[in-house]
């Protein structure tokens, strides 16, 4: 059956098992420290992840940060987050089961962060452009995006052909979505080479970048 956009059913099924794959694990790891060297995080930073998944980044930004807001679609895989929570001595990490397309309201006020951040979850969104200009919104002056995905790449990364994705992305065609959403690119960086077999079952290596990109103070 073709899934939707955010598969948030495809993610509730395979949530228990996300940590078991230990090139996934190696691969926010790896992330992770590229966010940390490239953004410099802050114990004055309130941060976001979209997509956070089972919280494999999140666990480690979360120690140098205030706050982070965690967000994903998928329940089962924020069960997972809180499980770490409650294992670890974190106490500055909140989960929420929301679409990150819809508005983030906290009491009366529209939320604004210092640091978003992100791995892997960008593809999984239709309207790229839209979602950018939104996460733009969501950012304090100053503040700082931070996104790894897919280098653009063959179709075959995924093994469901049916699951609505982005085949990665440009890394020119995405500079301008930024800077069309009011962000400054910092930096682009491969920062990791995710090797695995693939849909057509060939051994292939799909480059992860990380792009940071800066809002600026008004
Ligand atoms: C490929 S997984 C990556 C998870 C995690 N970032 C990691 O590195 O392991 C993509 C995640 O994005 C979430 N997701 C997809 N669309 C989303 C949306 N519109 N808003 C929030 N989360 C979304 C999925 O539920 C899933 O957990």
């Amino acid at each position: 059956m073709a899934e939707t956009w955010n598969s948030a059913d495809k993610f509730n099924r395979e949530a228990s098992q996300w940590d078991e794959n230990p090139r996934r694990s190696a691969l926010a790891l790896a992330v992770a420290q590229a966010i940390i060297a490239s953004t410099k995080p802050a114990k004055t930073m309130r941060a976001l992840e979209f997509g956070c998944g089972t919280g494999l980044v999140t666990m480690e930004i979360a120690p140098l940060v205030g706050t982070v807001s965690a967000i994903d679609t998928s329940r089962e895989m924020l069960a997972v987050v809180q499980e770490k929570i409650r294992s670890s001595r974190l106490t500055n990490i909140e989960t929420r089961c929301i679409d990150l397309l819809s508005p983030l309201q906290n009491g009366a006020q529209e939320e604004i962060f210092d640091l978003i951040y992100s791995n892997m979850t960008l593809h999984h969104i239709a309207d790229t452009a839209k979602f950018l200009n939104h996460l733009s919104n969501l950012l304090a002056p100053g503040g700082i995006i931070a996104i790894a995905d897919l280098d653009k790449e063959d179709g075959l990364f995924h093994d469901d052909p049916l699951e609505k994705v982005h085949h990665g992305f440009d890394r020119e065609e995405l500079a301008a979505l930024l800077k069309a959403a009011g962000l400054q690119v910092a930096t682009f960086e491969t920062a990791y080479l995710f090797e695995k077999e693939n849909r057509a079952k060939i051994k292939a290596a799909y480059p992860v970048f990380l792009v940071t990109a800066i809002k600026a103070s008004s």
